[in-house]
């Protein structure tokens, strides 16, 4: 384990709480991150000393405030090292993952997109990577195809050539699933696209945050993730687009900032990025996640994914070794360490995940239930819903430990009263 652990727990300020009596165990990362006080401190001292409009003001603080935001899109871009972003910074700030999905659906997709092509997701994706594809599919007349997973839950790479071929004009599929945990293998996607000529979109919402990801060597077309699943604020997302793409991308939203020169009856735009951010953006969280990506970079995200995988195992050999949960619960996702993250999807027939969540909140364990956002998976893996605990760089073998006894306690309890 990550010998730094215990000091970077007392980072986080919530991680103390005590909730229903109880320390409160965190493992609904995957839905949300905590926030260390770096993070915490920046947003309050931004409204405290520096608090004003960007890219507007001859004044002093607006010089600062502006010299700070365009500081953590450089440092943005540096982080996923994305290629020449000194030159034209291909980071856009937008309101979160699902916002920078539906931006390129309206943009880029809806401006190349002909009746016949094809648009390629996966069987796991969130609904916010299909339903901007399946309305823009109806209005193109365009297929959208869903990549098959098999019994693991992960891609069947043997309909790589029947799903990725000449008609595909989008392949956009989830690198880490927010539900199962599994990671796909992106690279082999990205080269089985370029080979057809289709562009790639990857949602990193749940990859980025866990583990290194560089656009460069991956040579995706976009690439979407939130702030606030690694250490920053809610309300923040990031739209990357590759260079060739952006310099003819039509913005998605008009007004001030984004032009250059407006008369009664034209504009024109501003230059890139600024051409795609219309309007005051979201300047103090963007200024706080910059303190984010720096804590990340300082303890740097291959030493955090080496602490989920650490955790990961740590989990599954205690799955393996109880005989009670074994019987009674399924785990979803690949059997593989190397292939899933650090979530974990259960679902047992002996009570629903919701009232298994309740009993787990009453021992101070946040844990999510639900179908997270990917209904047609629930539906096609037989269950309604699951009960999913995620990791993060601040989790323990101690805090894991006790989420299994009381998961088996709670399933006891309803296992006796049936
Ligand atoms: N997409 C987030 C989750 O998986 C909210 O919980």
């Amino acid at each position: 384990m990550n010998p730094n652990i215990s000091q970077i727990r007392k980072d986080f300020p919530i991680l103390s709480t005590i909730v229903n009596e109880k320390q409160l165990v965190y493992l609904d990362n995957a839905a949300t991150s905590q926030k260390p006080i770096q993070v915490i401190n920046k947003l309050t001292d931004y409204y405290k000393n520096t608090n004003s409009n960007v890219h507007r003001g001859v004044h002093t603080l607006s010089g600062k405030a502006t010299d700070e935001f365009e500081d953590v899109r450089l440092k943005v871009a540096k982080f996923i090292n994305a290629p020449n972003y000194k030159q034209m910074n291909p980071i856009i700030w937008t309101r979160n993952t699902t916002e920078s999905i539906n931006i390129i659906s309206m943009t880029w997709a809806n401006d190349n997109l002909e009746e016949n092509d094809e648009i390629v997701v996966t069987a796991m994706e969130h609904h916010s990577n299909l339903i901007p594809w399946q309305r823009l599919c109806k209005r193109k007349k365009a297929k959208l195809k869903i990549f098959p997973i098999n019994n693991n839950q992960e891609l069947d790479l043997k309909y790589l050539d029947e799903y990725i071929n000449s008609n595909t004009k989008l392949v956009s599929i989830v690198h880490s699933s927010n539900s199962m945990g599994t990671i796909n293998p992106i690279k082999t996607l990205i080269k089985k696209a370029k080979s057809v000529n289709a562009k790639v979109l990857i949602d990193g919402a749940q990859s980025v945050p866990h583990m290194p990801v560089d656009v460069t060597d991956l040579d995706c077309d976009f690439l979407v993730f939130s702030a606030h699943k690694m250490l920053g604020p809610t309300g923040l997302g990031i739209l990357y687009v590759k260079k060739d793409i952006l310099q003819n991308l039509e913005p998605h939203f008009l007004g001030g900032e984004m032009v250059l020169d407006v008369s009664y009856e034209s504009a024109t735009w501003n230059d890139i990025p600024m051409k795609f951010e219309a309007g005051t953006p979201n300047i103090a969280d963007v200024i706080a996640f910059g303190s984010a990506i720096d804590y990340l970079n300082d303890i740097g995200m291959s030493k955090i994914r080496e602490h989920e995988s650490e955790l990961t195992a740590f989990a599954l050999n205690i799955l393996d070794e109880n005989k009670y949960l074994k019987n009674n619960s399924t785990l979803f996702g690949p059997k593989n360490i190397l292939n899933r993250s650090g979530v974990l999807t259960f679902h047992s027939d002996i009570a629903h995940p919701h009232d298994l969540g309740t009993l787990l909140d009453n021992e101070g364990i946040a844990v999510r239930t639900g179908h997270h956002c990917t209904m047609p998976l629930m539906k096609s893996l037989g269950v309604p819903a699951t009960l999913r605990a995620s990791f993060y760089i601040y989790n323990t073998e101690e805090e894991i430990t006790k989420f299994f006894e009381c998961y088996s306690k709670s399933l006891r309890f309803f296992d006796n009263v049936r």
